[in-house]
């Protein structure tokens, strides 16, 4: 894509997110490459790299719980197992938001995003300063009760016995991160599901678009009649559906994207004149 059709392309997003009342953006791995985390599939990916992990996960959790808290506790024993996943804890763990991140700060405080759905566990969306953030697959920096979905930050939460019981109701605590095979907890799919279904733009910004219910909320929204914006160097199943596909790093693009919506509110405001992007 040449950078003309691009800045035509962010133009065209720009004024459309402008017009739009709820916007919301759903968000994959691709937004935090910008910050040193690997993304998952594709090359360099983690999964490509060490294959996916095991689908009864969570099963095996339920099992035994004891012996996940183990190794949870001695991270050393699993670095030497597996070098590449102490690679990408270790990214995960020194990641810093980028340029992609701050721009959807920016785009929250002047009123132009709803909801953020994350798929990232990394917890850089809140760290930049974004107030509505729905993670799906949960934030590493938390642990959760299985039974009552209370929320607790790592770095604060006393563990005596393994498994840990939840302080609130006796439930078992798990890390907040959802695993493989297990349900993504209600209060958040809740959440997620209505901002989906009530959105009429929604910007979908680093995701291959594979893993679902996450990958069906820009088909569901197109189909509500909202406006698809997608975000990524790649094609996606996702890119089909998307009515503007921008091809890029969301560091670069979002900043621009929305230094142009931006403009077009300050415009409208100076001169009570529609956004003049297009
Ligand atoms: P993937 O690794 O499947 O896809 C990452 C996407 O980011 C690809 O489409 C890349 O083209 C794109 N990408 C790479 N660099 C980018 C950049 N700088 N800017 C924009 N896009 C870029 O990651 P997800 O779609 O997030 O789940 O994967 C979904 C879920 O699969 C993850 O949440 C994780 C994984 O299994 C769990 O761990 C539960």
């Amino acid at each position: 894509m040449t950078t003309d059709k691009i800045n035509k392309l962010i133009d065209i997003a720009a004024e459309k997110i402008y017009e739009a009342s709820h916007v919301v953006a759903l968000v994959g791995a691709g937004m935090s490459a910008e910050s040193g985390i690997p993304t998952y599939r594709g090359s360099g990916g983690i999964w490509t790299k060490i294959g996916e992990p095991d689908p009864r996960s969570f099963q095996n959790f339920m099992n035994d719980p004891k012996l996940w808290w183990e190794r949870m506790l001695n991270p050393d024993r699993v670095n030497v197992e597996s070098p590449e996943r102490a690679k990408f804890t270790k990214a995960l763990a020194e990641a810093k938001p980028n340029p992609g991140h701050f721009a959807l700060v920016e785009l929250e405080k002047i009123g132009k995003l709803d909801t953020i759905i994350t798929q990232n566990v990394d917890g850089l969306h809140r760290i930049a300063g974004n107030n509505n953030v729905a993670e799906i697959h949960g934030n590493r920096n938390y642990y959760r009760c299985l039974d009552c979905s209370s929320r607790f930050l790592r770095d604060e939460f006393m563990i005596i016995d393994i498994p840990p019981k939840c302080p609130n109701c006796q439930g078992m605590i798990k890390g907040d991160g959802v695993m493989f095979g297990e349900p993504i907890p209600s209060d958040v799919l809740a959440r997620c599901i209505t901002a989906a279904q009530n959105c009429d733009a929604m910007l979908v910004l680093g995701t291959s678009g594979t893993v679902y219910p996450a990958a069906s909320f820009p088909t569901e929204a197109y189909m509500n009649g909202a406006y698809i914006v997608e975000i990524n160097p790649e094609r996606t199943p996702i890119s089909d559906v998307v009515t503007t596909q921008i091809a890029g790093a969301t560091g670069d693009i979002l900043p621009l994207l929305v230094a142009k919506i931006q403009d077009g509110i300050i415009i409208s405001y100076l001169f009570g004149t529609k956004y003049y992007g297009v």
